[in-house]
């Protein structure tokens, strides 16, 4: 499974890459605005600096709502890096923009994902990467985990080449969950992967490692 990590924060996503697991990046226009990142040409220049901190696909949403202007901004935010995947969302023109990308070569991840026909609808459009958001579903009383189920069988039943990219991964639980159904990709906070990190056991059972060392070497 791949691990993306969902965030504009340089920092954030300057340690994930230390840490060598580090697939790619997702980003949304939220996440742009919490940083602060306000203003095209900021924008622009802001994604370049994500792509130059990671070694893998870094998600560019566009703001457009239409097909033409879809077709602009993500060719504009296509031609900014080679690691640029185009974020397009689930809506009709949504549906065409993918089409055009997809029969151009160029990726993409189809976003705000909530079912498993928007999916099927993302995978027969080409898009590179579908993202359910797993989280805002169970947020809302709804079986996030579910969903992802559910798209791994429609996709398995017709061999689509779409990756699934579980999205809006709220914790260490959900990024476990995700891998045993077999999400191709978890998109989500840094804390999510670091929490894979954690067990008791491990830090009693290397205290005492070092304490035994520390007896027989002093
Ligand atoms: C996906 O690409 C989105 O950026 C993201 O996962 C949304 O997550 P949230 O529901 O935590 O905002």
């Amino acid at each position: 499974m791949k691990f993306f990590i969902d965030t504009a924060n340089l920092d954030q996503i300057k340690e994930a890459q230390e840490l060598g697991v580090l697939d790619g990046v997702t980003t949304n226009p939220s996440l742009m605005a919490k940083e602060g990142i306000t203003g095209r040409e900021n924008i622009l220049k802001h994604y370049v600096d994500i792509c130059n901190l990671v070694d893998g696909d870094v998600s560019a949403e566009v703001i457009a709502t239409d097909i033409d202007g879809m077709i602009k901004e993500g060719e504009e935010l296509a031609a900014l890096h080679e690691q640029i995947v185009v974020k397009i969302p689930m809506i009709k023109d949504g549906i065409k923009a993918l089409k055009y990308f997809s029969d151009k070569g160029i990726k993409t991840n189809c976003t705000l994902v909530f079912s498993v026909g928007q999916a099927l609808l993302a995978a027969k459009a080409g898009a590179t990467y579908v993202s359910p958001f797993l989280g805002r579903l169970d947020d809302i009383s709804t079986d996030g985990l579910q969903l992802i189920s559910d798209i791994r069988l429609v996709y398995d039943n017709y061999a689509f080449e779409t990756q699934i990219l579980a999205a809006s991964v709220r914790h260490t639980m959900h990024v476990i969950d995700c891998a045993k159904l077999g999400s191709d990709v978890m998109t989500g906070p840094l804390s999510s992967i670091e929490g894979l990190l954690k067990h008791p056991l491990t830090d009693i059972g290397l205290e005492k490692f070092l304490a035994d060392y520390k007896k027989g070497n002093s």
